[in-house]
């Protein structure tokens, strides 16, 4: 099955499966690798990141930062995740880079190491592949601009490439977000590190946490308001600028956005029993879980013993069963919390009996691709009766697929979305691009063969 892939063929095709069972080996978390890369370069002295995530985004931080003159040693690999030894001069010491930097695909990178950036006085260029250079940059241009940072960018501040011409030393801001993002929260923060007083990020929307829990793991004070950490609400997040972090030594949870393809590929598919080790459950990541159980998937959850590294992510081991769906309504509050995994829910809506609506779920045109218009194409040439209007997604079910050309937009999260479709599917299901699932899970289509063995 991975022959065309192993050919580097750009199209892949999945045959309906008689049988799913297994453990699927899991990626370390994508946002999490590109953090402690991020923060082991900031941190003076010696690193270690053990299994972090080995995709084409989290390489391309790694690229960036040894770009900055952090020296970044991979230790161990099996194809899937990596152990990195980084060796860091210090944020005061990294250096202008002589070569533009490559976020590749990734735009995590770009607006993370924006952040960082906006604090060092020297002049750098981020780009990316075609796609980095559709996602908007204006909303990482104002907050870092307003603390002080040069920055320019194409199509009137708006498109990557991106150039910025930092300060060490920058003003401290008091900043809403306007759409959910942890990306842009976390490149307020990064850059708060060099602000002169209190930086405050606000969110109407609990987005992801983890820079905060590395943060504070690294010896930053770090402000939550209101203090507890539940997922959802509106939430205030603040630092001290100035404290420097101390080294890493993080242990990398198994990635739930990655786990999510297979809790729907066992939730959807007639016979499967699928079990995920070690997955990370942090509150602001772990809203597909709960909206698969709210949809009536046989889902066992198993919380493991000890939170992972220094900066304590929750983790659990996921089990999951053939299951009957219900639909479900999910609001804009709801896209946010699982924007990564709204494109497999909707496989799953389609498997599920009653009307699923997603409302607001706009910000997923801002993606790898347009993963609206992607999904909806995708689904629906597979005989899915998905319809969207405005930003809103309807998907009424459950739909017998049937094998089909579907499109991927060279985007991971349509091509592993529509590989599980195919699980299901009569007959063939080919994927174009499929092998861009390698930008966050580069064995994805490895496991797929095994478990389908
Ligand atoms: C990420 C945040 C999300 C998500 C992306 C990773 C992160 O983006 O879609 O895959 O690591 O901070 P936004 O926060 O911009 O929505």
């Amino acid at each position: 099955m991975t022959s065309s892939l192993l050919r580097g063929e750009p199209s892949h095709s999945v045959q309906n499966a008689a049988r799913l069972r297994g453990e699927p080996r899991l990626p370390g978390d994508k946002s999490i690798s590109h953090r402690a890369l991020i923060m082991a370069a900031l941190a003076e002295g010696r690193s270690v990141i053990s299994g972090a995530g080995d995709g084409r985004d989290v390489r391309a931080t790694a690229g960036i930062v040894a770009a900055l003159g952090a020296g970044v040693e991979r230790m161990c690999e099996d194809g899937l995740n990596v152990d990195y030894l980084v060796m860091s001069p210090g944020v005061d010491g990294l250096h202008e880079s002589e070569a533009v930097l490559d976020c590749r695909n990734s735009g995590t990178s770009l607006r993370l190491c924006s952040g960082v950036l906006a604090g060092l006085p020297f002049f750098s260029v981020l780009d990316g592949d075609a796609s980095l250079r559709s996602r908007p940059v204006a909303r990482i241009i104002e907050p870092l601009r307003s603390m002080g940072a040069d920055m320019h960018a194409r199509r009137s501040d708006s498109l990557p490439p991106l150039v910025v011409i930092g300060r060490s030393q920058l003003r401290a801001i008091d900043f809403e977000t306007r759409v959910p993002s942890a990306q842009v929260k976390s490149a307020i923060l990064l850059a708060g590190l060099r602000g002169e007083g209190r930086t405050t990020v606000r969110e109407a929307v609990a987005t992801r946490d983890h820079t905060e829990r590395m943060l504070r793991s690294r010896g930053i004070e770090i402000r939550r308001e209101p203090a507890e950490s539940s997922g959802g609400g509106s939430v205030a997040w603040s630092l001290e600028g100035g404290t420097r972090l101390s080294p890493l030594d993080e242990r990398v949870p198994a990635d739930p956005s990655a786990a999510a393809f297979w809790l729907v590929a066992g939730a959807i598919h007639p016979d499967a029993e699928l079990t995920l080790r070690g997955v990370g459950v942090n509150p602001t990541r772990r809203a597909v879980v709960d909206f698969l159980v709210r949809m009536g998937a046989r889902l066992e959850e198993t919380a493991v013993g000890e939170p992972c590294g220094d900066a304590g992510e929750p983790l659990a081991d996921l089990r999951v069963r053939t299951s009957e769906l219900r639909a479900i309504d999910l609001g804009p509050d709801d896209v946010a919390s699982a924007i990564d995994e709204i494109p497999i829910l909707c496989l799953a809506a389609t498997q599920a009996r009653g009307k699923t609506t997603i409302r607001g779920a706009g910000e997923l045109r801002n993606k790898e691709s347009d993963r609206v218009a992607g999904i909806v194409a995708g689904l629906s040439a597979l005989g899915a009766q998905v319809s969207v209007s405005g930003d809103d997604i309807t998907i009424t079910g459950p739909t017998p697929l049937v094998g089909a050309a579907t499109e991927s937009l060279d985007d991971h999260r349509l091509a592993m979305t529509f590989a599980v479709a195919g699980l299901i599917a009569r007959g063939t299901t080919t994927i174009d691009l499929a092998e861009s699932a390698a930008v966050s899970y580069p064995s994805f289509f490895l496991e797929l063969e095994r478990l389908t063995a």
